[in-house]
């Protein structure tokens, strides 16, 4: 009775292992990297990589409960592996699955539709931990540098475990695909804005062109296909993303946690 947690070692995959080790459940991390995991010390850590799926298999031995992410690699690129993904796991015998997908769907989205494990999926559009691409402005100059300022439902990471939680441990939740946000929406400048308050000083927002947005992305090497996809998200983000919804409560039976909450906790990050 072993709950695998994939991404174990991402922002969310980290505070779904912390969830399941408070509420006493037996977890297993998978990570490629098992000396640089750095998670408590109640987990145990397997090495794997989702992208060889032959990896998989002393990782997956015992295991009941299993937490899926949807790209391997550090380039997000969605996984192609879903079809073996899903056939070691019925052969594992996990009988609950989480998949915390992203803005498209990948193969293992595909193939646990195909099958008949339990699954759910969890599906959001921004998650507040984004600010942390914040931190060297605002350490370095005291500013933030953005191209668009739209009101986003950013959702706390922590949420996202809740809910990936529940789907591992209880009961009623296979079949859902569950939209998540965060519990009000706030544009980028007033996030900025509640970050200073937490660190007790002001920091500077400015909203760039999009010409220069384009041009600090390109300094910073992003890839031309990244440059779009941000530039159109600055631009015109989805209509989904501005809507607040009552799912993180629904199934966890708290609300969510708030960006101010979000910045107490992560003040240090952005502090010289
Ligand atoms: N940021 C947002 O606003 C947002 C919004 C909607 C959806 N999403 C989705 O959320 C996901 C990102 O989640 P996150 O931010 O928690 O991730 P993250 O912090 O970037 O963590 C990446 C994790 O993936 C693991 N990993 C990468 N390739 C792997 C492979 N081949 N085999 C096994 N493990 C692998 C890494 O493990 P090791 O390095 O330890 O092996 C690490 O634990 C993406 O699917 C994204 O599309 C994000």
């Amino acid at each position: 009775m072993t709950i695998l947690v994939t991404g174990a070692t991402g922002t969310v995959g980290r505070q779904i292992v912390t969830q399941l080790v408070e509420r006493g459940q037996p977890v297993r991390a998978l990570t490629r990297n098992p000396s640089a995991a750095r998670l408590p010390a109640s987990v145990e850590v397997a090495y794997g990589d989702l992208a060889a799926p032959k990896t998989l298999g002393p990782a997956l031995e015992g295991v009941t409960a299993l937490h899926l992410i949807t790209f391997g690699g550090d380039d997000y690129a969605p996984l192609q592996t879903g079809p073996d993904l899903v056939e070691l796991a019925v052969k594992a015998g996990v009988r609950r699955v989480s998949v915390l997908s992203g803005w498209d769907e990948s193969s293992v989205e595909e193939a646990l539709r195909a099958g008949d494990l339990g699954w759910t999926q969890l599906l959001c559009v921004e998650f507040m931990a984004n600010a942390l691409d914040w931190v060297t402005s605002i350490r370095d100059e005291g500013v933030v540098r953005v191209f668009g300022n739209h009101p986003g439902a950013v959702i706390h990471e922590a949420d996202i475990a809740a809910v990936a939680v529940a789907a591992l441990v209880e009961e009623g939740h296979a079949g859902q695909a569950y939209m998540l946000t965060g519990p009000e929406t706030l544009t980028p400048a007033e996030r900025v804005r509640m970050i200073g308050e937490v660190l007790g000083r002001e920091i500077r927002f400015e909203e760039l062109s999009e010409e220069q947005y384009r041009a600090s992305m390109r300094a910073a090497g992003e890839s031309d296909d990244m440059i779009e996809f941000a530039v159109q998200l600055g631009a015109n983000p989805p209509e989904a993303s501005a809507v607040v919804l009552p799912t993180v409560e629904e199934v966890t039976g708290r609300p969510g946690r708030t960006f101010a909450q979000w910045a107490a906790e992560n003040a240090a990050a952005f502090r010289p």
